[in-house]
C-alpha cells in the first residue's frame, strides 16, 4: 500500500477483554496523532484456560475484524496471545504486528505474574523459568469487578508470592487495573511491558499527521469497554 493511503489510518488495539485498554491508554497518551480502534473479544474472555487452538481462532477473527476498519497496525494487547501466537500472527498477516509480552529481568526478588498459558508459553520458560505465578481466574476476576476492584482480597490472591518479592512484573494486562492497589497494600513495585509496545510500534508504522484523536470501541462489549476506558482513563473521551 502507498505510504501516503496509510500514514493516517489508525491503529489497531486487540485484547480478550478489558486488560487491553492498559496499553491503549499508554498509546494514546504517547501518539496523540493517531487515531485508535480497541477490540476486546470480552464475551469470550478469559483466554488464558482455553486451548492454543481456540486462542487463535478467536484471534484470528477479531484481528480479521480490525483488518475491516483499515487498520495500518494491530497491536496485540495480550500477553497470552501474544506469548503464544506471535510467530504465526506476524506471518500471516501483511500489516505490521506488534505484541506485548512482559519485560525480561533477571533480578532475582522480581517474579511474573501471568495466566495459566502465558507460563505455558516458550517465551515464559526460558526467560522466567520458576520465578512465575499464574492465575486460573484473576483476568476473570478483575473483568467481573472492574468497578469494586477493592473487593477483591488481594493479601489471600498473592499469598503464594515469595516473601522476598520486590517487583511484580505484570504479564496479563487484566492485572495492570490492580497495580496501585497492589503497591499500596502489599508495598511490592509493578512493573508492565507497555513502553516496550510504543517503542516498537514507532518503528512499525508511519506516524499520523491529524489532529483531534479519536478513539473508538468495537466489537461485542464496545459500548462496555468505552465506559470502562472513560472511567479509569479519559473523562474527556
Ligand atoms: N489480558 C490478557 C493477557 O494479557 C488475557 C487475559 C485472559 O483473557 O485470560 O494475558
Amino acid at each position: 500500500m502507498n505510504s501516503s493511503l496509510t500514514k493516517n489510518l489508525p491503529i489497531g488495539v486487540f485484547d480478550s477483554g478489558i486488560g487491553g485498554l492498559n496499553v491503549l491508554n499508554r498509546l494514546a497518551k504517547k501518539f496523540k496523532s493517531e487515531n485508535f480502534i480497541y477490540l476486546g473479544d470480552n464475551k469470550n474472555a478469559p483466554y488464558g484456560n482455553k486451548t492454543l487452538n481456540e486462542i487463535k481462532e478467536l484471534t484470528v477473527s477479531s484481528i480479521d475484524k480490525l483488518l475491516s476498519y483499515n487498520v495500518k497496525a494491530v497491536v496485540i494487547a495480550c500477553n497470552t496471545v501474544s506469548t503464544n501466537l506471535y510467530g504465526y500472527l506476524k506471518t500471516k498477516y501483511d500489516i505490521p504486528i506488534i505484541p506485548t509480552v512482559p519485560p525480561v529481568t533477571v533480578a532475582k526478588t522480581a517474579v511474573l505474574a501471568c495466566t495459566s498459558n502465558t507460563a505455558k508459553s516458550d517465551f515464559v520458560k526460558s526467560f522466567y523459568k520458576d520465578r512465575v505465578i499464574s492465575f486460573s481466574t484473576l483476568a476473570k476476576d478483575i473483568e467481573d469487578n472492574i468497578f469494586s476492584l477493592e473487593n477483591l482480597n488481594l493479601i489471600k490472591i498473592f499469598a503464594p508470592l515469595p516473601k522476598n518479592v520486590t517487583t511484580l512484573i505484570l504479564g496479563c494486562t487484566h492485572y495492570s487495573f490492580l497495580q496501585s492497589l497492589i503497591e499500596k497494600n502489599l508495598k511490592i513495585k509493578c512493573l508492565d511491558g507497555y513502553d516496550l509496545v510504543a517503542n516498537a510500534l514507532e518503528k512499525s508504522v508511519i506516524p499520523s499527521n491529524i489532529s483531534g484523536q479519536k478513539i473508538d470501541f468495537v466489537g461485542n462489549s464496545g459500548a462496555f469497554n468505552q465506559q470502562v476506558f472513560l472511567n479509569f482513563y479519559d473523562k474527556n473521551l
